[in-house]
């Protein structure tokens, strides 16, 4: 009977009407997203686009030193403008001439399309934060996330839409000038940063005046250059870019990142400016990528010097088959594609999708209702209060202690004068670090000056070598002289920005030009040394150690830099900076990364080279028949994720909440962390695991997760991590990603080498 009626009812009419009344309200409400907003805008606009009107978008022309041929093209529908400012010897960016060329566009062409303009703005814009390796060390994504927030502030406000940054090339090679650019050796820390800028760049709304789109970058393996010779041949096998090169773009390509940009190396014979698969199958089918891929400067251009195209047309052919929709500085593109259109060697449905990632980014930044730059704002902008502060505690929570003998840091209340030595103590332009394209040299606080400005203190000062290559000896009588006169003397080493950096490798890792000596110099006096290292990359400071009771470590720390080191020596701050990468003893030991494959024969732990120690005929079999060089460590010189404190902290009581993980199950690890010592300060707390046995050959350590931990003096926390069967996948020797049961090890512990371990067990 209560059948019969309900099915009454849904015949009648009204309840039809009841029903469509619904359905329309209910639709009303959700409302289109503002991505399907701008795909249907995209689709309008691209109807009434010619051929030659798409080709135009897909072409990005270089302003600077090219001004009157880049208003030019941007008059004959050149979708984008890279580098439309500069500050080279001018007070302000001229942000008139940015907005003249957006005039150009929308008035001068048939279609009004605005340019995106783009610039490398890499760690800051005028205020500049660590290098990118320096702000790995902080472990902090939340104040990478804020650094990058400052970064896009004031280069929006001065004429940049998109940048290109974050880099997240996966480096293991310190010779490679670039690594000073990246966050490091380790897939996952480079994800968890790469994501973090991303965000910090875009915010959560493409559309808000103080947005820049992330360009993240070297689409793909270009950290792995043969030798560490910059732009040099890559060979990573499928797996290796699946399990360590692709993660952190594939993270960035979900945080939103609006670009990706290909890198410039071939890899296994295909150059990435054509690597249809990698750019098609993986990036767009895969990970779904809706954004634009711009090729790296001329790398279409440079297909030619790889030989793998015969001619302009052909490359410009081979490019946008593979999937790259914006040609950065060659203008292949512009010269060839209507031809190879017309002759079907493109075809127009990739013009068209080209121009849809190009176009769609425009419409999801708002470009098309707020085309023009404020130019006022800017000048509220740079280098604020606020910005510097970013700046500071960046610089802070980036700088890594390596030793501290006899807690001979910070200084105590006997330490009075200060002799500043070295020639890093006082170079504004080079603190700052590769990739400062308008960074304000003006503001930036040496640590000479930091110091200066502390009258608690009587500060000598004797650079010693002008620069760091300088080779001439004949200060250091007066060096020393200065030293004795003082209680504790602060020797500031490393190198120059321009000795790291695109195309500045080196296959020397030494301190350069007559440092070592001068250090050696300093520490002859008998008086307490420290030595502050800024520079680009991990340098072979082993043989510097001897001289020198603390050291610093400070890859090159950006604006702030110098009031940060003061901060730290006096005592004012306590460091937590972890190394993002290994250390080697020595350039032979190169590539040299803690999350590497078991060897069938691993050697046991060596610290030094054992070459001269053994009798003549023993060699070999004193050595075994392991991995390793007669002449090198096996060891490094400091391990991935080290770095000391003026706090102690130790770790006990290592806790799983159970044995067996279940594949729709997790488990928790927690540890006890005590701060041993009166001194409040922050740990970063390590996890890592090692998948025993894998369908392929697994790390000998992966790091999973970490937490910076901030304790009184005195005081103990419970940390706890949450693992998930995801936390353990990987691609394996089917080529699919996912956990395989088994046993796994679990170590938390302050850095890569020491920690307290554990095992649990994967089950189907
Ligand atoms: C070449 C570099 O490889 C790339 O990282 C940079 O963004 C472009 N030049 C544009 O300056």
């Amino acid at each position: 009977m209560f059948y019969f009626i309900i099915r009454k009812i849904m015949k009648s009419t009204f309840f039809l009407f009841l029903l469509s009344a619904c359905t329309l309200f209910f639709s009303s409400c959700t409302a289109p997203s503002p991505s399907d907003d701008a795909s249907r805008r995209v689709e309008a606009l691209l109807k009434r686009m010619t051929l030659e009107e798409k080709i135009a978008q897909m072409n990005q022309v270089n302003y600077l030193g090219n001004e009157e041929a880049a208003r030019e093209a941007v008059r004959a529908g050149a979708g984008s403008v890279l580098n439309p400012i500069a500050f080279a010897n001018v007070p302000l960016p001229d942000v008139k001439a940015v907005n003249e060329l957006q005039r150009i566009a929308i008035e001068e062409t048939r279609l009004g399309i605005p340019i995106i303009t783009g610039r490398d703005v890499i760690h800051g814009f005028r205020t500049i934060m660590p290098i990118p390796l320096g702000q790995a060390a902080s472990f902090n994504p939340e104040l990478v996330k804020q650094g990058a927030r400052v970064a896009a502030k004031e280069a929006r406000a001065s004429g940049v839409h998109v940048t290109f940054a974050p880099m997240l090339d996966i480096s293991r090679d310190p010779r490679w000038g670039r690594i000073a650019e990246s966050f490091g050796e380790d897939t996952y820390l480079t994800s968890v940063m790469g994501e973090a800028m991303v965000k910090g760049f875009q915010t959560d709304n493409l559309k808000d005046s103080t947005a820049v789109g992330a360009t993240v970058k070297h689409f793909i393996g270009y950290g792995a250059a043969e030798g560490g010779r910059d732009y040099n041949s890559t060979s990573l096998t499928p797996l290796t870019l699946r399990n360590v090169y692709m993660p952190p773009f594939k993270k960035a390509v979900e945080a939103g990142a609006v670009s990706v940009m290909n890198s410039f190396n071939d890899n296994d014979g295909i150059p990435m400016t054509g690597n249809k698969y990698l750019l098609r199958d993986v990036l767009r089918d895969e990970w779904g990528f809706k954004g634009f891929v711009v090729t790296d400067w001329n790398s279409a251009g440079e297909m030619l010097q790889h030989g793998f195209a015969k001619d302009s047309a052909d490359v410009a052919r081979i490019a946008v088959n593979a999937g790259v929709d914006l040609e950065m500085n060659s203008a292949t593109f512009v010269n060839n594609l209507k031809t190879l259109v017309e002759t079907g060697q493109v075809s127009e449905k990739d013009i068209d999708d080209a121009v849809r990632n190009i176009l769609r980014v425009k419409f999801e930044m708002g470009l098309f209702e707020h085309p023009y730059f404020d130019e006022q704002t800017m000048k509220k902008l740079y280098l604020c209060p606020e910005h510097l502060a970013v700046a500071h505690e960046s610089a802070v929570e980036s700088a890594v202690l390596l030793k501290n003998e006899g807690n001979i840091l910070p200084f105590g209340k006997a330490v009075k004068k200060i002799a500043i030595i070295g020639p890093m103590a006082h170079q504004p332009h080079e603190q700052l670090g590769t990739w400062t394209l308008d960074g304000s040299r003006r503001a930036v606080v040496t640590p000479l000056k930091a110091f200066q400005d502390d009258k608690s203190y009587e500060v000598l000062y004797e650079s010693g070598l002008k620069y760091s290559r300088d080779r001439d000896r004949s200060n250091f009588a007066k060096v020393k002289q200065t030293v004795l006169a003082a209680d504790v003397a602060v020797v500031f080493v490393g190198e120059e920005a321009q000795l790291s950096g695109e195309a500045h490798s080196l296959a020397n890792l030494d301190l350069v030009g007559a440092q070592t000596e001068l250090l050696a110099a300093v520490k002859s006096t008998g008086k307490p040394v420290v030595m502050v290292v800024m520079t680009g990359r991990p340098l072979t400071i082993g043989k510097n150690l001897k001289d020198a009771d603390a050291v610093f470590y400070c890859f090159h720390p950006g604006t702030m830099g110098g009031s940060a080191i003061h901060d730290l020596l006096t005592g004012k701050a306590n460091p937590s900076g972890k190394l993002p990468v290994t250390f080697v003893e020595e350039v032979g030991q190169i590539p040299l990364y803690y999350n590497h494959n078991n060897t069938g024969r691993p050697s046991k732990p060596i610290t030094k080279s054992i070459l001269y120690d053994i009798p003549q005929y023993d060699l070999q079999n004193s050595a075994g028949y392991v991995s390793m060089y007669l002449d090198a460590p096996t060891e490094p010189l400091f391990p991935f994720g080290y770095g000391l404190s003026y706090s102690r902290f130790t770790y006990s009581d290592l806790q799983l909440s159970a044995a067996v993980m279940t594949m729709d199950g997790n488990i928790t690890a927690s540890v006890k962390v005590t701060n041993d010592s009166t001194v409040d300060g922050t740990e970063i707390v390590q996890l890592y695991i090692r998948d025993k046995v894998g369908s392929i050959v697994r790390p000998v350590k992966e790091l999973k997760g970490f937490q910076r931990v901030r304790l009184k003096g005195g005081e103990s926390r419970q940390v706890e991590f949450t693992l998930s069967p995801d936390d353990l996948a990987f691609y394996g020797i089917d080529h699919t990603y996912k956990a395989e049961p088994g046993e796994f090890e679990l170590w938390i512990g302050t850095n890569s080498k020491e920690g307290l371990q554990t095992s649990f067990t994967l089950t189907k």
